[in-house]
């Protein structure tokens, strides 16, 4: 079966060449050469390769190719950029909330879900949507700090 289906990523269209049955993060990665998503556990248990469809995170590990056509694809690269980066990537930054990093990409994309929806999550509330974020290196208390950190930012720039 040929490809042909269309995407936007990060706000760009894009005819993908892979078939319609392809999974999402093999899509961006290997042809659209977007290498944030990262491949885990393959089984959508760990969070490594989410992304934003529509504002909502997702595994893209999981997610068919089809089923994603003519939504907002949003991945780390679409977040900021290195001299605009997105609050929670700043803050992650000041609190050095990475050790190897593998698990970085999706903490973001859960992370920036949480703060389009509010800029004052409870504590309970960042580890609820952290939740399906695994971590193996135990970065967990310093990555809860960047969001609050982030989101104290993003108050402080909407007042
Ligand atoms: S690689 Fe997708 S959830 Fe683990
Ligand atoms: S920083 Fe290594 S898995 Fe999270």
């Amino acid at each position: 079966m040929s490809g042909g289906t269309s995407l936007t990523v990060n706000g760009r269209s894009h005819s993908i060449a892979s078939v319609p049955q392809a999974i999402l993060l093999d899509v961006l990665r290997n042809e659209l050469g977007l290498k944030a998503a990262r491949f885990g556990c393959g089984e959508g248990l760990c969070g490594a390769c989410r992304v934003l469809v529509d504002g909502r995170p997702v595994a893209s590990c999981d997610t068919p190719l089809w089923s994603v056509s003519g939504k907002a694809i949003t991945t780390v690269e679409g977040l900021g950029t290195p001299d605009a980066p997105h609050p929670i990537q700043a803050a992650l930054i000041a609190e050095q909330a990475m050790q190897c990093g593998y698990c970085i990409s999706g903490i973001m994309i859960s992370a920036a879900a949480l703060l389009a929806e509010t800029t004052e999550p409870s504590e309970i509330a960042i580890r609820e949507a952290l939740d399906p974020n695994l971590c193996r290196c135990g970065a967990h208390n310093r990555v809860i700090r960047a969001v609050q950190r982030a989101a104290a930012e993003m108050r402080a720039s909407a007042a």
